[in-house]
């Protein structure tokens, strides 16, 4: 099913499952033999019994040695998953050094940077995504016996509500910079929404606030490609009478123009890098092996004076 501007999920399901899908990357990634990053609550994260039919078709889906046509390159999704979960952690790390103790993780997902990574005493990350996969996420860590370590505050809203106000009743504090991280989350928001998340933040930031966003590569061709594969994929597994009810393709709101991350933020007084996600796999030591598509994302950084 298309998006719709009220539809809702849950973990297995619709954008739900989109977080399922990169948490499987970071834990394919954590269990190879030279990781980039070490994500160690990805595996019993994404190894539930409810994840079971997710886990399945994101298989198939990654599966190139058993049909090219349609599939992807596995490696290179995982390496892609690598490069932006290294970047992003980078990130947040040089904002605690810079004294940040105030953090927002939009569209958290399954994303365990408050349980693993190393947060000063007395920093608050805030973590947002709709009820559903919040409550999932904190219910499987707990039964891990995983304790954040950052005191973690969980902010069940979607964000084409009201999600200020949601962050305030939990006493986010604007007197306060605050490190923003928005990673796989713009193209799920229709551009209304994406355009009032950065007037959000803009206004909810004190100085010395930074933000980081994932920007999504618009490589037409490419998209067109991987989507035709995921139709060969989808046409031979509904022959075969296995569940198709996961499509990635369908999830986007292409609902007219979007303004550039970096320019949005330095037009708004902020002091904006733009790095390519492809040269940043380069010095990463992981250079695309081909062409697919997601090396053509950038990740914006923003500093507000
Ligand atoms: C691709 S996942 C990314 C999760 C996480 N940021 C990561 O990188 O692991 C997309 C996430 O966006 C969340 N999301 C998408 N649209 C949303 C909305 N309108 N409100 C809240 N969360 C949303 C989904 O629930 C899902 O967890």
């Amino acid at each position: 099913m298309p998006r719709t501007a009220d539809d809702s999920w849950d973990i297995a399901t619709s954008v739900g499952a989109t977080a399922v899908m990169v948490a499987l990357a970071r834990a394919a990634e954590t269990a190879s033999a030279d990781p980039l990053i070490r994500d160690q609550f990805a595996e019993p994260l994404v190894s539930t019994p409810e994840l079971a039919g997710v886990r399945e078709q994101v298989a198939a889906w990654w599966a190139e040695d058993d049909d090219p046509d349609s599939t992807v390159d596995s490696q290179q999704m995982i390496d892609y998953q690598a490069v932006r979960t290294h970047f992003f952690d980078e990130y947040f790390t040089d904002a605690v050094a810079g004294g940040i103790r105030q953090v927002v993780i939009l569209a958290a997902g399954l994303d365990s940077r408050a349980y693993r990574l190393d947060w000063p005493a007395g920093t608050v990350v805030y973590e947002i995504d709709v009820p559903k996969v919040l409550e999932y996420k904190s219910r499987t860590l707990a039964g891990h016996g995983a304790t954040p370590i950052a005191e973690r505050r969980a902010v069940p809203v979607d964000l084409r509500h009201d999600w200020p106000l949601a962050l305030r009743g939990v006493d986010f504090d604007t007197s306060r910079p605050t490190a923003w991280l928005a990673e796989g989350l713009l193209p799920f928001l229709p551009a209304a929404a994406q355009e009032a998340l950065f007037a959000s933040i803009d206004a909810l930031s004190a100085a010395g606030s930074r933000a980081a966003v994932e920007n999504f590569g618009v490589d037409q061709a490419k998209r067109q490609e991987a989507e035709k594969r995921w139709a060969n994929l989808k046409a031979k597994r509904e022959a075969r009478g296995q569940d198709t009810s996961f499509n990635p393709f369908d999830l986007w709101f292409e609902d007219g123009d979007r303004p550039d991350c970096g320019d949005w933020f330095a037009g708004h007084g902020w002091t904006t890098r733009v790095i390519s996600a492809r040269e940043e796999a380069v010095r990463l030591g992981r250079e695309p092996v081909s062409d697919e598509r997601p090396f053509a994302n950038t990740f914006v950084t923003a500093t507000k004076a």
